[in-house]
């Protein structure tokens, strides 16, 4: 008896992810015993790169999720609505489930989980962070013997390749999005991905694997790339950085109990494995104890890289039903169970290291002012160097130490107060990893 499919959506992961199951030959001998029954797509007019039996496409998208002879709904259709409604119509008609919409999941887990270990079924995600890279089953399996402190990730691919772009070319964000747009790297609407929230969506869910606890999407500290010029690429390059879009979930140091959660572009030391994650690739880098340090690293997108992630998915549901009495409710190693919020810790009592440029007028006093403003609010400086001009204007980038997000923002709002307000204007500032 086969385990029939119900795969939702026909874009490029259900594409690539019909391809892999129509053509089992040579993976996991379980495939052959997988069965695409129904796709639903919104238009059955559109041309597409896979041929299906026609009989089995259709637009009827809640007839599959009502079709007694569907095991497993495969949710590619991306987006919060109607995503949401859809899963918990699966979950409703018993149906196990299988997504890559990290969307969906970071921001209605809750009600997701809670329904689905209910109704003890699955709902695998995998594809949806670092699409082909392995992370979140090893997180919940391999990694759990470990207290996780930090996970870093590179999360997402179009703001990766879009800085190492910038970075290699020396062009600017605009220019090298606008071609990425043309090249089908970048969405038309590229907020999700330069905005941060798709990096957001994701670090919340590999937080929640990670320590237990869910994540308040709003708690996210999050910043995108869209201010990032060549000028920062370049003087962050002279003093041994990179510039990457990191997400970060760590354990809070000082209270133990709270994270920190927190997306954007950051300088990542040269000597870091992190800085030479470069274009569409994805990295996740996980800190814990007692395993020291692994880094994840892969195709965080694309037709093939995801399929292999949602059919692994579709895999383990199948080996569950093949071998565990599903009546028993939710396999530990393949559920989710959160029932508490996590805390998190304030930005403002973030310790962290900061670059920060300035331009300066060129006078008496001013580099003064600004080691006097740093000093005052116990800021203390790693390095303070004079680049060069920016016409009359003196560039001058600085690199703290680690210090209290709050300290450094007081220390920022002092320099504001320079006799003429002109004198000193805050080019950028960015955190430093
Ligand atoms: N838009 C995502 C990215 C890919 O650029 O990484 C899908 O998660």
């Amino acid at each position: 008896m086969a385990f029939k499919i119900g795969l939702l959506g026909l874009g490029t992961v259900g594409t690539g992810t019909a391809e892999i199951l129509l053509n089992p030959a040579g993976r996991n001998a379980l495939l052959g015993e997988v069965e695409i029954h129904r796709v639903g797509v919104r238009s059955l007019d559109k041309p597409r790169a896979i041929a299906l039996p026609p009989e089995i496409v259709t637009t009827d998208v809640e007839g599959i999720i009502e079709d007694p002879e569907v095991d497993i709904v495969v949710e590619l259709i991306g987006g919060i609505e109607p995503a949401r409604s859809l899963i918990l119509k699966a979950i409703a008609s018993g149906k196990h489930v299988v997504t890559a919409n990290k969307a969906v999941i970071a921001r209605h887990g809750d009600e997701i989980y809670t329904a689905a270990n209910k109704a003890g079924v699955y709902i695998l995600l995998e594809a949806a962070v670092g699409g082909g890279i392995p992370i979140l089953q090893p997180l919940k399996q391999s990694l759990g013997a470990n207290r996780i402190q930090r996970i870093t990730g590179i999360i997402n691919g179009t703001t990766n390749y879009i800085l190492t772009q910038m970075k290699e070319a020396g062009r600017d964000f605009a220019d090298v999005l606008a071609e990425a747009q043309q090249l089908g790297y970048a969405e038309a609407d590229p907020t999700a991905d330069v905005d941060g929230f798709d990096a957001a969506d994701k670090i919340s869910i590999l937080a929640s694997l990670a320590f237990g606890d869910r994540i308040r999407y709003e708690d996210i500290e999050r910043e995108g790339i869209r201010q990032i010029n060549t000028t920062d690429i370049t003087y962050a390059d002279r003093l041994g950085f990179a510039i990457k879009l990191l997400a970060i979930a760590q354990k809070d140091s000082h209270t133990r109990n709270s994270l920190q959660v927190r997306v954007g572009p950051t300088l990542v030391p040269y000597k870091h494995p992190l800085a030479s994650v470069n274009g569409v690739y994805n990295a996740i880098f996980v800190e814990g104890d007692p395993l020291g340090e692994v880094m994840f690293y892969g195709p965080g997108a694309g037709k093939g890289a995801t399929a292999s992630a949602v059919v692994a998915d579709i895999l383990n549901i199948v080996a569950l039903l093949k071998s565990i009495d599903t009546s028993k409710g939710v396999h530990p190693l393949y559920g989710c169970f959160h029932q508490d919020y996590a805390t998190v810790t304030p930005i403002e009592e973030l310790e962290t290291k900061f670059y920060a440029r300035f331009l300066c007028g060129d006078r008496p006093g001013v580099l003064g002012h600004l080691g006097t403003c740093f000093g005052n609010n116990g800021v203390s400086l790693e390095s303070l160097v004079q680049i060069g001009f920016q016409g009359d204007r003196a560039e001058v980038v600085v690199v703290t130490h680690d210090v209290r997000e709050g300290n450094f923002h007081r220390a920022i709002d002092a320099i504001h107060q320079f006799e003429s307000v002109d004198d000193i204007k805050v080019a950028s500032i960015l955190r430093v990893f």
